[in-house]
């Protein structure tokens, strides 16, 4: 320390209890600044270092000085500030802690988080719902467990329709009680969708529904009781079969490449007419033949049609039911709707062989999907 020290010129109890006084503020307020334990070595070294230490400078300079009768008092005014120095340093540094750690190692390599990424699925359902969402629909959700009426009987499958058998319905238990169109089951198929969205919104409507659908089904290699459907409805006035094909050839296009070309087959469902089967030529080997296109160059994808009347009929007769005005009168609005299963598509999209993969939470499968 090679700070001068001021000399004591009056020895009286009051003016060393100021210079004491004075020394002790100067020496906590120094103590509490030792954050680590290089600081508190430079305050020890500061106040007690044996040759330049404030402490003996102070102590040989004013005693030296001091008259007889004030060195014992001024002695022991030492010993206490020298306590108070020495209590500051037996003290933990105010963040030891950090200190104390190990140098940290930076040519370490570091930790490897392990980031979770989409599920197939997800992903294909949610790139096919962007195709449809870019050209203005909306997208729609509805319940798991659903009723007779949605599932059934408004996309016109009467009771006791053959219909009805294709599906392979999981039915809620103990319901007899009940009228059957109350009665509850899981969802066969996304479209009891259409009918929620058109029961609660008049038409122009464009909607398109991801979601998820169980059917009695045992499982193998392409089946699996619990899959998905993205299902699509377009409603509003002069919509024709045109438009249908339109949307569709341009959606396949848009999810598969622009080089794919679609076809159309006759089909049937009961909610739709005329209904069809749709075809994309073959992305994935050009049509030249390969094991997806069962060497055909065409790969049958979704199912499609006009909305049947009687499917505008009981949405209407529902909507009154709900206290509604009707809003879908055949005379004035048409629409289309399509539906085709997210799996498949999948499968194919990336060569999955077993559908029970995209089930099995096996990290050796889905981390292939990053
Ligand atoms: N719901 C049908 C099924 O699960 C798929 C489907 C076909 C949906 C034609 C539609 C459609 O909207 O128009 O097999």
């Amino acid at each position: 320390m090679t700070e001068t020290i001021t000399p004591l010129t009056a020895f009286d109890d009051a003016s060393l209890d100021e210079a004491f006084r004075a020394l002790t503020d100067q020496v906590r307020s120094a103590a509490s600044q030792l954050t680590t334990a290089e600081a508190q070595e430079n305050f020890r070294l500061d106040w007690l270092g044996r040759k330049q230490g404030r402490l003996k400078l102070l102590s040989e300079t004013w005693l030296k000085t001091a008259p007889p009768e004030a060195k014992k008092s001024l002695g022991m005014r030492f010993n206490t500030l020298k306590n108070e120095i020495e209590a500051a340093l037996a003290s933990e540094p105010a963040s030891s802690k950090a200190s104390s750690a190990p140098a940290l190692d930076l040519s370490l390599p570091g930790i490897r988080r392990n980031i979770g990424v989409e599920h197939p699925l997800t992903r294909t359902m949610r790139e096919m719902t962007a195709v449809f969402a870019a050209l203005g629909y909306s997208v729609g959700i509805g319940p798991e467990v659903e009723t007779d009426f949605y599932n059934f009987e408004a996309l016109n499958f009467p009771p006791n329709h053959p219909a009805r058998d294709t599906q392979d319905t999981l039915v809620v238990a103990d319901q007899e009680g009940k009228p059957l169109r109350e009665r509850l089951l899981m969802r066969t198929h996304t479209s009891p969708v259409q009918i929620r969205s058109m029961v609660s919104n008049p038409p122009p409507l464009r909607i398109v529904i991801p979601g998820k659908v169980h059917r009695n089904d045992e499982s193998d290699a392409t089946h699996s009781p619990i899959f998905h459907q993205v299902e699509g409805l377009c409603v509003d006035t002069n919509i024709t079969f045109s438009d249908l094909k339109g949307t569709l050839d341009y959606a396949m296009k848009a999810f598969f490449g622009s080089s794919v070309k679609t076809r159309f087959f006759p089909s049937f469902f009961p909610f739709t007419e005329p209904s069809a089967d749709v075809q994309i030529s073959c992305p994935f080997c050009g049509q030249k033949g390969c094991r997806k296109c069962k060497f055909s160059g065409w790969i049958e994808l979704l199912g499609c049609g006009m909305v049947d009347p009687a499917v505008f009929a009981a949405v209407d007769a529902r909507r009154i039911e709900n206290g509604l005005e009707p809003a879908y009168d055949t005379k004035k609005i048409s629409g289309f709707a399509f539906g085709m299963g997210v799996e498949r598509i999948a499968m194919m999209k990336y060569g999955v062989g077993d559908i029970g993969q995209f089930y099995s939470g096996d990290l050796r499968f889905l981390s292939q999907f990053v």
